[in-house]
């Protein structure tokens, strides 16, 4: 197991540098020279980039266009230096500059609500090309017609990274987006709403509980794609500071062995998806041979998968809800076609996967 014994690596990993870094032509300011140092100082992953992220804020300029910006006025300065203070005090990066970015998205995020993960746009990808697949299916949206399009559920929505992803990039489809908590069930109406205004396809707002065995009554044998983006880090399980302190404690755990959503999720998305629709699950990178194992024991699955991410982790799981007509009896020998867990070989990460090497 890859982790280090005490603390989790659920961090928000900064984007990867811009093509200009590091040429001649960026030419830092003092300003933000000193800010680097800071952050590294106080054990920031990637300072430098960090600092100019925050520059760039103040600066009203996209992080490319920082060394054509002015210099820092007197009061951008003081500006400047009070958000890296509280960076340093390891407020997160998403926090400071009130937004995160995700896949084609900007999402308004702020305290109470998840920083979206640039791990978990691989989730949403693989949502996207699932619900861009069944988009000229006039079956699809359990018999809604062509003009119904895929229906797509996203359980535990949080900002809406996923369900507005699929929106915006898989635009036959029609989006549900669940989430129980208040404060990121506001996040996600505005940023639901901004999405909107600018001309997406509406995502569609449910203020649910995803364990409640009767979420989403009427869609039952209908949904074609399945997401879920759950809480599943363990209990006892350190997390960086960041994360403790700033993303809400529903968003993070997910009980003493972490499943304690995904079980019921599970459960219930085997009875919302119509024979044939797919679902996507996230999961602790501690979790690639527990979930496929809950997919197989369910037997109302098949095709299951399991997914690693770019660093080479196993991060999400996906399967085919079987036909009735194929289905196993929990725990059962035999059924048609193989229940066991396969392993993604052929993905976008081409080398990032060795089958049966987790
Ligand atoms: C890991 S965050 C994921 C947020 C978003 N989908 C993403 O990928 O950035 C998990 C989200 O699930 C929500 N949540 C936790 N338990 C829930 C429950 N039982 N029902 C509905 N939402 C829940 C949390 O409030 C949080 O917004």
């Amino acid at each position: 197991m890859a982790r280090p014994a005490t603390l989790h690596d659920y961090v928000v990993t900064s984007r990867p540098q811009h093509p200009s870094e590091g040429s001649e032509r960026r030419q830092p300011t003092v300003a933000v020279a000193r800010a680097a140092r800071l952050l590294a100082t106080a054990g920031i992953e990637s300072p430098r980039v960090e600092a100019e992220l925050l520059a760039a804020h103040v600066l009203g300029v996209p992080r490319g266009r920082l060394a054509l910006a002015d210099r820092l006025s007197p009061d951008q300065l003081e500006r400047y230096d009070a958000l890296v203070a509280r960076r340093v005090a390891r407020e997160p990066l998403q926090h400071l500059t009130g937004k995160a970015a995700f896949r084609h998205l900007e999402l308004a995020v702020g305290p109470g609500v998840f920083v979206p993960r640039p791990e978990t746009e691989l989730l949403a990808g693989w949502g996207v090309d699932q619900a861009r697949l069944r988009a000229c299916d006039p079956t699809a949206g359990g018999g809604q017609g062509a003009t119904g399009g895929p229906l797509v559920v996203d359980l535990c929505s949080g900002s809406g990274a996923i369900a507005l992803a699929v929106a915006q990039e898989a635009p036959a489809a029609r989006v549900v987006a669940v989430e129980r908590s208040p404060a990121a069930l506001a996040w996600l109406r505005r940023n639901a709403a901004d999405r909107a205004a600018a001309g997406d396809r509406p995502v569609e707002v449910v203020a649910a509980d995803v364990t409640d065995p009767g979420l989403l009554g009427e869609l039952v044998g209908r949904v074609d794609v399945l997401l879920c983006n759950p809480p599943y880090v363990p209990r006892a399980v350190q997390v960086p500071p960041e994360v403790a302190a700033h993303d809400p404690d529903e968003a993070v755990f997910g009980g003493a062995d972490g499943l304690d959503v995904i079980r019921p999720v599970l459960a219930r998305a085997a009875q919302l998806l119509r024979p044939g629709g797919v679902l996507g699950v996230e999961h602790d990178d501690t979790h690639g041979a527990a979930v496929p194992a809950l997919l197989a024991a369910d037997g109302r699955y098949e095709e299951i998968v399991e997914h690693r991410d770019l660093a080479g982790r196993p991060r999400f799981a996906t399967a085919r809800r079987r036909s009735p007509a194929s289905c196993r009896t929990p725990g059962a020998a035999g059924g048609s076609g193989p229940v066991g867990p396969v392993h993604a070989e052929d993905t976008d990460r081409a080398g990032a996967w060795q089958t049966g090497s987790s």
